[in-house]
């Protein structure tokens, strides 16, 4: 049974206020978030939209460290930046507050209190890595060092980035601060768990038999999670950057941004309606729906809820739709090698086009799977659609009305089977539209819309008014009244997705009345009715302006390249005597396979000239197992052996590495017999 809500609290993930934002972002959680509430408001339904900056955590503190400042100035920096942005872009959030606010310190405070004197957490002491130079308590991605399975130098506290194995700090070889390249030592420290193994089957039950219909990969995610079983999670750290513990002798240690981060939520609604923020959060009448990317699924979906089921006076999210990520030129967007496009950076490239982003990111919405965004598809989405379509539409139907009826909206006079089959095409679209929105299908909902303007371009195409006006001006009437009544619901239907030309329109259109619930009316404009001059909706994208955003991007990657190969400096000397100590010779891969469960991994049986040994290698992303098999390769045959994933490895396949991180396996010149030795 369909429950009724009175009121609906869209939130949409507040992001790290140490970087501006990009692409990524925008097509992951604001633009769907922005569709969605520009939606509900259109029906007039109770809706309030809630953001805001994350202004905690370890990230910050680098940064700032990075650039000598204090952590106050990078997020009062980014906080600007960030908010400009989404203005920018129509994002339409009720409130954009930040988690550094007095509102929100004494909220997320009060809130641990509150769970910490229900005794929902437990107390745990346990040793961790400390950086005795950078005087801080490491978190395990700032942790590096060997990888003690493929011996590669650089992996995580947490994972091995070349081999995929997941790691535990301990495990790594000469372990190094991340923060300070020194040496960590181990210190015992007291924190605050909140023990979501004790929440598991209210967990498991409340999502997986009754949120059934949460997206498959917001469920699935939460399915594994929950079948691995949960583990309780710390919720305060070590650190001088974040709202301190609210107990006697926690000095030194914050909550955990996780822990905090989302609680902003709340504080945000309060800092806006200090008097009415409860029914927005404890009100079982209010629908709480939280749009983010899919890396925050675990803490909305399993931590958050717990912390809010915890304390016990707050309502929990009734849907949770998380998107996968956008890629960018087919690789991952990434900060740290400027692989993206900024927003403050596209509007400076493309001032006015803030649609034109938004419809290119929702047509690509990686609502179900990651997406790629090119600009030759930006491009082309301008030029074949927006402009050749929509605006092209539109622009007909208005110049043709200023050029025949001096801008007056003409009768209707009697219909054709085209003009009835226009109205039948569209009567429909409030509902297809609405179908849609409601299950967070944005990608198609969109594609409904944009349907409408192919539906009026095709009926001015085939009834031809421009031709029509050298005989019949009743008919041409006729025809503009029904172009225009499209053009008008157009408008209307456009509104959540492209509202700045929503807005154009509107204006051109002079439409006072706007409302969703008269779409797919036939009569929204009447006879006699003033239009406004005609503008523009849309312009084409020349080439030059995609190409100039290709070749940025390809500066970047070469900037990148160049910095990967200095970083890979020649090692120490070694003798003569160190080199002959390694056996590397040439061997005949008998076969080979996929490691179950990883997407590195390849297992080889190979002939060493004696016998066949195996030889597991982190090369499946490179190279398909049927491409290898029969080749001759060089391995390391003195190498102690050594698991991976549960199997034994008797050696190590070599290969070259090249700048950008693909590897090529060395193979002999010539066929040589397996054994021989490489000198
Ligand atoms: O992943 C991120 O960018 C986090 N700052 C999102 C936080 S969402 C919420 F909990 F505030
Ligand atoms: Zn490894």
């Amino acid at each position: 049974m369909e429950k009724k809500f009175k009121r609906t609290t869209v939130t949409s993930a507040l992001p790290y206020a140490n970087g501006p934002v990009h692409i990524g972002h925008l097509a992951g959680v604001y633009i769907p978030a922005d569709i969605y509430v520009r939606y509900l408001r259109l029906k007039k339904e109770d809706v309030l939209f809630i953001g805001g900056s994350d202004e905690h955590g370890v990230p910050i503190t680098l940064r700032a460290k990075k650039e000598g400042v204090n952590p106050q100035e990078i997020v009062d920096h980014y906080h600007k930046l960030i908010k400009d942005s989404f203005k920018e872009f129509g994002i339409s959030f009720d409130v954009y507050g930040r988690t550094t606010s007095k509102t929100h310190q004494e909220l997320a405070s009060g809130f641990f209190r509150k769970l910490y004197d229900k005794g929902v957490f437990v107390e745990k002491t346990s040793e961790q890595y400390y950086d005795e130079e950078a005087h801080q308590f490491l978190a395990d991605r700032y942790i590096t060092g060997e990888c003690p399975y493929c011996h590669s130098q650089g992996a995580y506290g947490d994972q091995c980035e070349k081999c995929g194995s997941s790691l535990s700090p301990e495990e790594l070889i000469n372990p190094k601060s991340a923060i300070s390249g020194s040496k960590p030592v181990k210190r015992t420290t007291t924190h605050w768990y909140l023990p979501l193994d004790k929440y598991e089957p209210w967990l498991s039950k409340w999502i997986l038999e009754e949120h059934k219909e949460w997206r498959p990969n917001v469920y699935g995610q939460c399915k594994s999670w929950i079948d691995m079983g949960l583990k309780p999670r710390a919720v305060s750290r070590d650190l001088d950057w974040g709202i301190p513990v609210p107990v006697e002798g926690a000095e030194g240690k914050v909550l955990y941004v996780w822990f905090d981060a989302p609680l902003g939520y709340i504080s945000n609604t309060k800092e806006l309606l200090p008097d009415s923020w409860e029914k927005w959060w404890k009100d079982p009448e209010t629908r709480l729906i939280h749009f983010i990317g899919k890396d925050n699924i675990v803490f909305h979906c399993i931590v958050f809820p717990t912390m809010l089921k915890a304390e016990g006076s707050y309502i929990l999210p009734d849907n949770v739709p998380a998107n996968e990520f956008l890629n960018l030129e087919g690789n991952k967007i990434s900060t740290s090698r400027n692989w993206a496009v900024w927003l403050n950076e596209y509007l400076v490239d493309f001032p006015g086009k803030q649609d034109v982003l938004r419809y290119v990111l929702t047509a690509n919405a990686p609502e179900t799977k990651d997406n790629d965004f090119t600009w030759k598809d930006f491009q082309a989405r301008n030029n074949n659609e927006l402009v050749a379509i929509y605006g092209n539409f539109v622009n007909r139907a208005v110049v043709l009305t200023q050029k025949y009826f001096d801008l007056k909206v003409p009768e209707l006079g009697e219909l054709t089977e085209l003009d009835k089959q226009a109205f039948e095409d569209f009567k429909d679209i409030k509902t297809k539209v609405e179908n849609l929105l409601d299950v967070f299908k944005f990608r198609d909902a969109q594609k409904e819309a944009m349907n409408l303007a192919r539906i009026g371009n095709k009926y001015l195409t085939d009834t031809e008014p421009w031709k029509v006006a050298k005989t019949d001006m009743n008919r041409v009437g006729t025809i503009l009244n029904i172009s225009l009544q499209l053009a008008a619901n157009l408008a209307i239907v456009f509104e959540p997705f492209l509202p700045f030309s929503s807005a154009k329109l509107r204006k051109m259109l002079n439409m006072e009345s706007f409302d969703w619930t008269e779409l797919g009316r036939r009569n929204l404009l009447e006879t006699g009715h003033l239009l406004n001059t005609p503008e523009l909706l849309f312009e084409k994208i020349e080439d030059e302006a995609v190409e100039a955003q290709v070749q940025k991007l390809l500066n970047e990657k070469k900037k990148n390249e160049e910095t990967n190969y200095r970083a890979n400096q020649i090692k120490e000397t070694v003798t003569y005597e160190d080199f002959t100590k390694m056996d590397i010779r040439v061997g005949k891969i008998l076969e080979c396979q996929k490691v179950p469960k990883t997407d590195k991994l390849l297992q080889f049986k190979i002939d060493d000239g004696l016998e066949k040994r195996t030889i597991v290698s982190g090369i499946a992303k490179y190279y398909k197992p049927e491409e290898l098999i029969g080749k001759q390769v060089c391995f390391v045959a003195n190498l102690a052996p050594r698991k991976l994933k549960g199997i034994v490895s008797e050696g190590m396949i070599l290969s070259a590495e090249n700048n950008d991180g693909n590897l090529a396996v060395i193979m002999p010149e010539r066929e040589v017999k397996p054994g021989s030795e490489v000198k």
